[in-house]
């Protein structure tokens, strides 16, 4: 399935049949409004965000790391996590000393930990600097922003793997989320590199993406957001996997384990983990698109890879609390003559036969089901798709859900009014019939200036 970006912006709130724009408005005003609801969702939630050293050396940092300050002022709370690979890499080499590896995991001797403790040092104090900008007319400007980082990650050693000792190379064993929750409350950004200490006092070097995963599970954290190098997930043909529930993740991994880069594999499987430990969205990024990050998080469909717990989209019996989006969908499909004027009243009281089509708390989709018991006859009405969503099968799935519900009621044969879409339904079984065929009290409301075509199904 795909998260696609929109294209044109409705603004999701007020009367739609009311509200008109100035033509001067600026075009950043729908999608402030558009905004508006993630970022009172986002306030007082804990994000984790993953990046690695080759992102911090990267050109487009900076603006990462504004949109990181953004997300602080929003009342984000922030938990970053940072690696160091490269650096710790270009340091072994400055120095002659070869990096070792054994099953992907690095051996970690007195030198190469000497090297991981300059280059982590040196990546924290280069982050706790960019983080303490505030020059008038920059984006960080009257940001003050407060970094801490400290011992709130236990390690133990990964030991010896088939008779090769990883010495300094350690894995998570607890994170003192009580401690970083207090820096959280206090309004401080928590720093976390990817190093851990043990009990005994050593320094153990960790991979940042489980230290990410690890924090994001101990502080049940609404987000873990791993910044790549690279694209998120794409198919083996290579189209971009915008979501996926933890499920679909695992069996993706497990199937095309032979053609998924680790660097994108490693992330993802850590993903799964913190969905499975609780964190109810994972998101996989490129870091190099700038933007990335408030895309994502702020637009409906995003730009990266989405591993959720549940899915992201779904088609459902509405409810009352649905009556605003559904008007805003059909309203100017109404206007255009597409679908018969409906007032609000009318809806309130009509909601029971309605479905609809669910996208991260947007109404995306809608269609109605009005029974006509005696007959085993039921009417589909009102069925439509936001025009962003359009071409993709849902008109098709929210028909099919509701001839299911249909058939569960007895229901016998369907039929539906339109006049701009009876080749759609003919191509989904329905067929031209008569008015006659309506059932009687249908036929005495038939409005014969509409001149509507009538389709009919036998389920
Ligand atoms: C009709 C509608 C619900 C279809 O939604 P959808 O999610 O795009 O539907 P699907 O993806 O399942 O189907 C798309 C296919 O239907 C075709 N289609 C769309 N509108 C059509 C129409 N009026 N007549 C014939 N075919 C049509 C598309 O071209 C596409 O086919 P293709 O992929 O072969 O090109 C949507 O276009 C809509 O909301 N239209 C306005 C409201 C409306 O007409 N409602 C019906 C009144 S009851």
């Amino acid at each position: 399935m795909r998260r696609h970006r929109f294209t044109t912006v409705t603004p999701s709130f007020g009367d739609p049949k009311q509200s008109k724009m100035h033509p001067d408005a600026p075009s950043f005003i729908p999608w402030f409004r558009n905004a508006a609801p993630y970022i009172n969702a986002f306030r007082g939630r804990t994000f984790v965000i993953s990046f690695s050293g080759e992102t911090i050396e990267g050109k487009g940092f900076p603006h990462l790391l504004h949109d990181i300050a953004l997300l602080d002022s929003l009342g984000v709370r922030l938990v970053l996590v940072f690696g160091a690979r490269t650096r710790i890499e270009r340091l072994l080499a400055e120095r002659g000393i070869e990096s070792r590896y054994h099953q992907g995991l690095r051996i970690t001797d007195h030198s190469a930990l000497e090297a991981i403790k300059t280059a982590v040092g040196s990546l924290q104090l280069e982050l706790e600097a960019l983080l303490s900008m505030g020059l008038p007319n920059s984006p960080m400007a009257g940001a003050s922003i407060r970094i801490v980082s400290g011992n709130f990650v236990t390690a133990r050693p990964l030991g010896i793997r088939d008779g090769i000792d990883l010495r300094h190379t350690g894995e998570v064993r607890r994170i003192d989320s009580g401690a970083i929750s207090a820096q959280l409350d206090a309004g401080n950004i928590v720093l976390l590199p990817p190093l851990g200490y043990s009990p005994t006092g050593e320094i153990f070097n960790l991979r940042a993406e489980r230290v990410a995963s690890a924090a994001a599970r101990a502080l049940a954290a609404e987000k873990l957001i791993y910044l790549l190098e690279e694209e998120g997930l794409r198919t083996p043909e290579g189209t971009p996997v915008r979501e996926l529930t933890v499920g679909e993740a695992e069996e993706r991994l497990k199937k095309e384990e032979q053609t998924i880069p680790v660097t994108i594999a490693a992330p993802l499987a850590c993903a799964i983990e913190a969905c499975r430990g609780g964190v109810r969205r994972s998101h996989l990024l490129d870091s190099r698109i700038d933007g990335a990050l408030l895309q994502e998080l702020f637009t409906r469909d995003g730009c990266g890879t989405l591993v959720a717990t549940e899915r992201f989209e779904g088609i459902r019996a509405a409810t009352i609390e649905d009556v605003g989006g559904i008007l805003e969908l059909i309203t100017p499909l109404e206007q255009a003559g597409i679908l018969v004027p409906r007032d609000r009243e009318w809806l309130e009281m009509e909601i029971d036969h309605f479905c609809v089509a669910e996208r991260d708390n947007a109404i995306i989709g809608c269609i109605a089901l009005h029974p006509f018991p005696d007959e085993k006859v039921a009417e589909v009405a009102a069925l439509a798709v936001h025009p962003d969503y359009r071409g993709e099968g849902r008109g098709e799935r929210l028909l099919e859900f509701v001839e299911q519900r249909a058939r569960q009621h007895g229901i016998e044969r369907l039929f539906v009014l339109t006049t701009h879409t009876p080749h759609w339904f003919q191509e989904r079984g329905y067929r031209i019939a008569a008015v006659e065929e309506l059932p009687v009290t249908r036929q005495a409301m038939y409005n014969y200036q509409r001149n509507s075509r009538v389709c009919l199904k036998v389920l």
